[in-house]
């Protein structure tokens, strides 16, 4: 069992690793993906659920993976999770080289760096604890004294709003309510990067909203980097930071900004290292763009063109 080797730090103090006693570095929830590919053998079949994924999250940012249903966000969730290993590329997270851990240090990756939420409540909560009992769970593994236990339950039902559910079973509570217990559970190790596979994928839009809410303090005050993966583009309005994934790669980005009373949101292609990138699908749609297009570079910016004549086939011969 893992001992703290130096006293529980106060509420607010996340920039200590309570792990190691040390100072946090600003590097310290930071996800760095380059090239990711993972393949699952199935017999004799192969299946590229990632082919050379690129990503980066800086520390205390909330982003959102979307994507399609087989599109690689479970895949991608599992390896930044230290559940599986990538078939090449390489992955950095809170400064661990995820592809030199052995089995050991993923335990202890697990335990002390990630936190998870998962889709379904059954898998964050144990059905007959109470919401302060199961937000303990992970604590007690960890061997932390009743008395410490018992403030840091208290700190995290009030950073999820709950503390009036805190001696009601999961059964005793709505589903909004059960996943933002779920998040309090998956903050209780005072994690570096919260990943949550569809946490609101059984949840109406209202409760959902609420679930982001919190989601959002992780982020905001506590200084966790968050990672949704979901298949619903909707939930790009509840982050400031979205990325597409499709075929097992990243496509595009949306940028959201508060400017006043308003969100301007910009949509961006993401330029991988060889200088790929992917056009948006309604965009080649509005030019009937067809396997070869002509680019034309401008001082300040590249024109794609369809590789036929502007007026049509009636100016052909
Ligand atoms: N253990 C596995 N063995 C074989 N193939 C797998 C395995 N896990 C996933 N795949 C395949 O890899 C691809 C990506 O799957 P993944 O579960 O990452 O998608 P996803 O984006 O999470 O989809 P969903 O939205 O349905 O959860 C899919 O084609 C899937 O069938
Ligand atoms: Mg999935």
């Amino acid at each position: 069992m893992t001992e703290y080797k130096t006293p529980m730090p106060e509420a607010g103090e996340y920039d200590i690793d309570i792990a190691t006693g040390r100072e946090k570095s600003p590097e310290v929830g930071r996800i760095v993906c380059d090239g990711l590919v993972k393949i699952y053998k199935v017999e004799d079949l192969e299946v590229v659920a990632l082919q050379g994924l690129d990503l980066i999250v800086e520390s205390g940012e909330m982003v959102a993976i979307v994507g399609a249903s087989g599109s690689g966000k479970s895949t991608l969730l599992n390896i930044l999770g230290g559940l599986d290993t990538a078939s090449a590329g390489r992955a950095w997270v809170a400064g661990h080289d995820l592809l030199a851990m052995d089995d050991a240090d993923r335990v202890t990756y697990r335990r002390w760096t990630i936190g998870f939420v998962w889709q379904q409540t059954g898998r964050n909560l144990l059905p007959y604890l109470t919401a302060s009992e199961n937000i303990s769970v992970p604590l007690a593994v960890a061997g932390i004294s009743e008395k410490v236990r018992s403030d840091r339950v208290d700190e995290l039902l009030d950073v999820v709003s709950l503390s009036h559910r805190r001696d009601h079973r999961p059964d005793e509570m709505s589903g909004g309510e059960q996943q933002r217990v779920a998040v309090a559970t998956a903050l209780a190790n005072q994690p570096s990067v919260l990943l949550a596979d569809e946490p609101t994928g059984e949840l109406d839009t209202d409760t959902s909203a609420e679930v982001f809410e919190v989601l959002r303090s992780a982020s905001h005050d506590l200084g966790v980097t968050v990672l949704v993966l979901t298949h619903d583009p909707l939930v790009s309005g509840q982050v400031e930071r979205t990325v597409a994934i499709r075929d097992g790669r990243t496509s595009s980005e949306t940028v959201r900004r508060n400017m006043g009373d308003e969100v301007i949101a910009h949509d961006y292609a993401v330029l991988d290292k060889v200088g790929r990138l992917q056009l948006p699908a309604e965009y080649v749609e509005a030019l009937n763009l067809d396997r070869l297009v002509r680019l034309e570079l401008e001082p300040d910016h590249i024109g794609v063109w369809p590789d036929r004549d502007p007026e049509g086939e009636e100016n052909d011969g």
